[in-house]
């Protein structure tokens, strides 16, 4: 078993991405600038928010973090959003989910311009993406894909089960992986709450990327010898062995699975860190297009 280390893809692609930086503020340009929106106290979120902003101030990056009160109203928030498309300085735009229950996801992400949607969730990004043309990929999928090429996994013809259908990792992950190219060429199947027998579509899979948000759900007896394992979740769980209360598992029984797998993603220190990278790339190239 290989571990598919996020910490060392992660630095190594940062690395890379800090170099291209430095070549463009040397040559008298502005550095690339993203901006943050964060609504409300949510923990895991603010968490999140905070690791994207000090990672932008690793590679040289400008943030702006907006935070902003659960009761914040949604034409507060659109307004906010129509400010930083039309500010020229800011070359990329998130908007960290979940929202407050009153606010229209949906709207928000349409209200973000496609050129500034750096989390690829627009509906022109997705579509773009679906059509295999230049397009801003999600963060945490595109993430996979990333890992996936640094450790020169060859997925072509592989049977490849995506385990859970959201807009923001499921069902791209499930394209991306169909798609021509390399990685990707997989045979996908897509499950969900509804699939009868994932265990048995489990068993026939050569990568599994496990995304349904349930505490270790993946165990040893629904995986064969030698697929390779992709984690993405984090869960916070109970624990007496640390001073929190708290530790992170995935979505994967790690200890059971890891015997088994060829190659697998540990939790903390797999997909999380290659999906801020991933963010930090569509960043640098909507900088490149904003400036050029
Ligand atoms: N919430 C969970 N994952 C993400 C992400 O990749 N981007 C944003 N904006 N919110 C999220």
């Amino acid at each position: 078993m290989q571990l598919l280390d996020g910490k060392l893809v992660s630095q190594h692609i940062k690395g890379e991405i800090a170099k291209q930086v430095a070549t463009h503020t040397d040559s008298g340009k502005r550095a690339p600038h993203l901006v943050a929106i964060l609504v409300g106290e949510d923990p895991a979120s603010q968490a999140y928010v905070a690791s994207k902003v000090k990672t932008c101030a690793e590679l040289g990056f400008q943030s702006t973090l907006v935070r902003y009160d659960a009761d914040l109203t949604e034409e507060e928030l659109l307004i906010k959003i129509v400010e930083f498309n039309n500010d020229t300085s800011v070359d990329g735009i998130l908007v960290q989910l979940p929202l407050p229950k009153h606010i229209s996801e949906n709207k928000v992400i349409e209200t973000i311009r496609p050129e500034k949607d750096v989390d690829g969730f627009h509906p022109n990004n997705q579509g773009k993406m679906m059509l295999s043309l230049p397009a801003f990929i999600p963060a945490t999928p595109y993430g996979i894909m990333l890992m996936l090429e640094y450790y020169g996994i060859k997925t072509s013809g592989m049977n490849c089960v995506v385990i859970g259908r959201s807009n923001i990792v499921g069902t791209p992950m499930s394209i991306l992986l169909s798609r021509n190219t390399e990685p990707g060429n997989c045979t996908v199947t897509l499950c969900h709450s509804r699939t009868k027998d994932i265990k048995g579509i489990c068993l026939q899979a050569d990568l599994i990327v496990a995304a349904i948000g349930k505490p270790k759900f993946l165990t040893a007896d629904m995986v064969k010898n030698g697929a390779v394992i992709i984690d993405v979740g984090i869960n916070r769980i109970k624990s007496d062995e640390t001073k929190t209360g708290y530790r992170l598992v995935g979505d994967v029984d790690f200890d059971q699975v890891s015997e088994k797998a060829s190659y697998i993603t540990p939790v903390p220190g797999g997909v999380g860190l290659m999906t801020i990278c991933a963010l930090m790339k569509n960043t640098m190239f909507a900088y490149i297009n904003n400036v050029k």
